[in-house]
Formats: structure tokens, sequence, C-alpha cells
């Protein structure tokens, strides 16, 4: 019998894209137990934005989050996502620190790490997969799936190669942007299945609408499993419905394991939340519609809505069209990076200052100058010479794999900090000044609620009120620079 397994989302994926990530431990406690009986071949609860949730808004200790979870699921394979050498936050690491934070993931819990970097720089997974290997933990490498010039099948199926070669245990191909087409899934998986021998992982998001398309097209390719959410926490910008591709998999042949009754109670239990928050607002009705933009304009829904945002702000509607035009050429410049943060949010900037300012490159920002300086990794292509010199000017970019120029900073931490364990220290060392606040503050009720009424929204794909966005462009860059320090 043609098998094909789900990974539910509702802990980490969905709960990001459509709730900013703001669902406390609390809340899902008591469905844990069911859910453990539900048979998926794992559940998505962990890393992403999360960790940094849970510390900033929710008052809660990440790390207790999964060794709960843990205890509450001994049956289920729980999954994480990681953001290679960045981990879960917004820089680069030492490798000392990425050893460590895998390490410690791992025995707080998980069993699954899925690893990718948002250039595709090979260089930038090392690390955490030898740790994740040496530890035991299931690897999925993954693919950061965009369009470009630069982003052929070919190329693709090369990098799932490398992956292959490195030890992981399945591919992942994740489509952040839910941009990939049901024709774009059916080639590249077929390419991919044929490069190499091991399970693939499809990780689409409902946003323009394709991704029930995209699922079928994949699996009728080879997909071994695919990432879904429970129905009522499924659509728009989160994933498509647990339930509904169970049905209609079923259907066709394939038998998925899941215990549908036990499906049908974990989505019963998570409606009554749902009403909830879109009483209160969190859930804005919005995210879960259809928004076609991304197919339209090639750039992703949260990266539209911040352009808007950014133009109105500063009275230049009338250039939207203008900026429009200049996203792709930024992206040409800068070698093609995929849209997703903070890439997204750097090209956005950089093209919205190429128009307002008449003058192409005639500001370069922060971020801008480090990614061409190789802080993020190298670019899919080449970054254009003539923008190199103006950025950097007689300095040059980085020659190797940035971390090797980065200190080690776990002992040193630790030591300066002797009355934290060790996941304390990585907290901090992760979102020092939000870590701190939280230790300060975790036995005090009402610092939730001032942290919570500082900053409303987090995720850029989330929101779609002007001022939320404003809110969303300038906290996430605060949030980067305030990593920086
Ligand atoms: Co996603």
């Amino acid at each position: 019998m043609k098998k094909v397994f789900f990974t539910e989302t509702v802990l980490r994926d969905a709960n990001q894209s459509l709730i900013a990530t703001r669902m406390p431990y609390s809340v899902f406690e008591p469905i844990l137990s069911t859910m453990d009986k539900a048979h998926y071949y794992s559940i998505e609860c962990w890393g992403g934005a999360v960790f940094d949730c849970c510390l900033r808004f929710l008052n809660e200790d990440p790390w207790e989050r999964l060794a709960k979870i843990r205890s509450a699921m001994p049956n289920t394979q729980l999954q994480m996502l990681l953001r290679g050498q960045n981990l879960l936050g917004y820089k680069h690491y030492p490798d000392d620190v990425v050893r460590k934070f895998v390490a410690k993931s791992i025995e707080n819990g998980i069993d699954i790490i899925r690893i990718f970097d948002a250039l595709n720089d090979i260089r930038n997974l090392e690390t955490s997969v030898d740790e994740a290997l040496k530890r035991g933990a299931k690897v999925s490498g993954t693919i950061s799936y965009t369009t470009s010039p630069v982003h052929t099948i070919k190329a693709f199926a090369q990098l799932a190669k490398q992956m292959e070669e490195m030890g992981v245990h399945t591919i992942c191909i994740k489509d952040m942007a839910g941009v990939m087409s049901p024709q774009e899934a059916f080639d590249l998986v077929s390419a991919i299945k044929s490069t190499v021998k091991l399970p693939i992982v499809l990780h689409t998001h409902s946003t323009t609408g394709l991704a029930y398309m995209t699922y079928l097209k994949g699996i009728e390719a080879g997909v071994d499993v695919i990432d879904t959410a429970t129905s009522c926490f499924s659509g728009g910008t989160s994933q498509p419905a647990t339930e509904t591709l169970n049905y209609a998999l079923t259907q066709m042949g394939y038998h998925s394991d899941l215990d549908t009754d036990v499906i049908c109670q974990v989505n019963e239990f998570f409606k009554k939340y749902r009403d909830d928050c879109l009483k209160t607002g969190l859930l804005d009705a919005r995210v879960m519609t259809t928004d076609t933009d991304a197919l339209n304009y090639k750039v992703p829904g949260g990266m539209l809505s911040n352009l808007v945002s950014q133009l109105k702000a500063q009275n230049a509607m009338d250039k939207f069209d203008a900026v429009l035009e200049e996203v792709p050429n930024v992206r040409k410049d800068l070698g093609y990076p995929p849209l997703v943060t903070p890439m997204s949010q750097m090209v956005g900037v950089q093209a919205t200052s190429n128009v307002l300012m008449g003058e192409r490159y005639k500001n370069i920002g922060r971020e801008v100058k480090a990614y061409i300086r190789g802080e993020y990794g190298t670019p899919p292509a080449p970054i254009d010479a003539e923008i190199t010199k103006k950025a950097l000017g007689d300095e040059k970019p980085i020659e190797g794999r940035f971390a090797d120029t980065l200190e080690p900073l776990f002992e040193l931490t630790k030591s300066e900090h002797p009355q934290w364990n060790e996941q304390d220290a990585l907290s901090y060392i992760l979102f020092p000044q939000v870590a701190q606040h939280y230790f300060d503050n975790k036995n005090n009720p009402q610092s939730t609620q001032s942290v919570t009424t500082q900053s409303s929204t987090q995720s850029t794909t989330t929101v779609k009120t002007q001022q939320k966005v404003v809110k969303t462009v300038s906290y996430t860059l605060t949030r980067m620079q305030e990593d920086k320090k």
C-alpha cells in the first residue's frame, strides 16, 4: 500500500503564521495526551519563533515548554525548525554555541531537527547537522525554495545530493512563501527523487491557494511526508488541513497511519481557542483567506504589505509601482537571496531607498552591508561588483565562513553568570535583553502584560493592517539590531 505521513504544525508553524506564536503552553496542554495517540509522523512544536516568543511575550521558559511537551507525548516524534548557524536568532553564532544549543534541544526532547539556511549556503548547515547526527537525532536537510534564474531544478537537486552526503535522514523542500505550483512541485520532487535515495518532506503554506494541489502533485511524484495543520488552524498563511488531506489521500489509496477519530478530537479542541483568538483580534480572519499577490508581484505577501506601509509612512504611495519594479532589480544585484526574513526586509528597505532617494544605492543600510560583507553566507549568485565596492569601500568581503571569525561564547557566558544553568545561558546568548528581562520578571505575572503591549505583532506574514505592519518592520529591524549588540 502507498504510504504518506503527516507532520502536524498547529503548535509551531500554524501558531506562528496565524497568531504570531502567541499560543501559551497552558492552552494546549490538555490536548497533548490525545495528540500523542494520533500517529502523526511528527509534531512540529518548537524552534522557529517559538523560543523568542516564549521569552518575549508569554513569560515562559522555552526549554521548560519543550520538556513538558516531551513528557506529555512520549509516543510521538517531536520536531523543531532550526536556521542552521543562525539557530533561532537573527545572526550567526560561533560553533560552540551551535553545538551546545543542538545538544540541549535533543536532550530536552527533540527527535527531529529540520535544518535550513535562508541562502541555502551548505556551510551554514554543517555544524548543526553534525552535532544533531552525533546526538542521535533525525536530521531533515532542508532546501529553502524560491524562484530566480539561478534557482534551477538542477541546482536544488545538487543541494539535496550534498545534504545526503552530509548524512541527513530526509530532504525537506521548504516553500515558506506558499508560491510553489503543483507543476513545479512535481518537477522538483521528481528530480530530487532521481538524485537522492532519502525520503522527501514537502512544506508549503496555503497563502496563495496552491498548497492542496501542490501537495497532491508532490505526492504523485513521490513525496513521503507533508506538513499540515489541524483544520481550524489551517488555510491562508498556515498549512493545508490535516483532516482534508487525510480524507482525500485515503480515497486515492494512500495509507497515512492517522487515527481519524483522534485528529477530529484534536480539531474540536482547538476550535474553541480559534474562536477566542478571533474574538480578541489575535487572529485576523483575513490571514485565513487566499491572497494571490505573491504570485502576481513575485513578492511574498508579508513583504508587500511592509512596502505599502513604508511608502504610506513617507507619504510616497505614488512611488509604489516604481518600488515594486525595483525589488527584483535589488534582488538580482544582491545575488538573488530568497525573500525571507531577514533578506526580505533588507531588499524591501533598499528598494524603497533606491527609489525615494532618486539615486540607486546612495544609502546602503547596515544590514545590507553586513550581508554584502558575507556575514550571512554566500549568496546564490555573485553580488554586483560595483555595489560591493560602494558598500564596503576598500574592505574585502569575508573569504570563508563567517562563523569561523567568531570567538567561542558559551563557556565565557557561563563563567560570567554562574547562577544560570546551561539552558539559561543559551537563552541569554540568543536573546540577551529579552532573556534578561524574562529572568528578572519570571515570577511576576504583571511583567508579561507590559512586554505584550509594547509590541503587538511578530510575524511579517500574519498582519495586514497598516499600523500593525509599520510596527512589524521596525520591530524586526530593532530585534536584528538588538541582537547585534
Ligand atoms: Co513554514
